[in-house]
């Protein structure tokens, strides 16, 4: 009986020790010595078709950036795990190591950079206006006087700040969801919204009252992961989508996801 106990003791004595050790390794990533090793990666699930989730068919996240990260995380040999919160809340945590990095059709920009270090980028987008059908905004100079929505802490909010910047009594208004900015437009309460290109097409498709139109004079918005600052496992991920990029990997992943029918 008490050679038992003491079997048990130092059963889970070890298995606490075992624990302690695996916390987190040392670039920050989670891992267990019995299990394969993790990756926390954040993202905000309302941009189709990057990261979103479909309703109609189960609660799971999917999208381009979920099928790119798993396939770079899992050839850098790791398991990943996805997180959702708001697309505001992202940076931070990544700053502060709250997840081990994000990816949401992040635009990395010289603010950001400060912060977080970005992977090399893998599209390339183009910011759009959404509207309703029946207005007609041709040129920046009919926004006069009109809110402009954007999602808070995106680079559209900067987009829609440098409208208001421009057309005389432009109003900008941020919301925390890209869904949420939809619904405005349709519901009158913004006249329009700033969103990329093919995440507009997606949302118009799906709303008949809607339409979407360029902008001019806007920059392209490349996109990438975003680590800690000084994390090793950039140099690792870069090196992964390398390969899956000379595979043809990415190439089908893109065909499959980037397209509006
Ligand atoms: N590319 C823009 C940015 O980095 C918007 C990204 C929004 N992503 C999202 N999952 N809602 O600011």
């Amino acid at each position: 009986m008490k050679k038992k106990w003491l079997f048990t003791a130092a059963a889970v004595l070890s298995l606490t020790l075992a624990g302690c050790g695996s916390d987190s390794s040392k670039d920050g990533s989670s891992s267990d010595n019995n299990q394969k090793k993790v990756l926390v990666m954040g993202t905000s699930a309302d941009f189709a078709p990057f990261e979103y989730i479909d309703a109609t068919k189960s609660d799971e996240i999917i999208g381009f950036d979920v099928d790119f990260a798993n396939a770079v995380t899992k050839k850098m040999g790791y398991q990943l795990k996805i997180q959702d919160m708001e697309f505001n809340s992202l940076i931070p945590s990544v700053q502060a190591k709250k997840i081990d990095f994000a990816m949401a059709g992040i635009t990395p920009d010289e603010k950001r950079a400060k912060v977080v270090d970005f992977t090399d980028s893998y599209y390339d987008t183009e910011d759009y206006l959404i509207t309703k059908k029946d207005v007609t905004y041709d040129k920046l100079e009919d926004l006069k006087g009109k809110k402009v929505g954007a999602q808070v802490s995106s680079i559209e909010e900067d987009t829609a700040n440098e409208i208001a910047d421009k057309v005389p009594s432009v109003k900008v208004e941020t919301r925390d969801r890209v869904p949420e900015l939809i619904q405005e437009v349709k519901l009158g309460r913004l006249d329009a919204i700033v969103l990329e290109d093919i995440v507009a097409k997606n949302y118009v498709k799906q709303n008949k009252d809607l339409k979407f139109s360029t902008i001019d004079g806007v920059d392209n918005q490349k996109k990438a992961a975003a680590f800690p600052k000084g994390s090793k496992l950039v140099k690792d991920f870069n090196k992964a989508v390398k390969e899956l990029n000379d595979s043809g990997e990415i190439d089908k992943m893109k065909a499959k996801w980037f397209k509006v029918d």
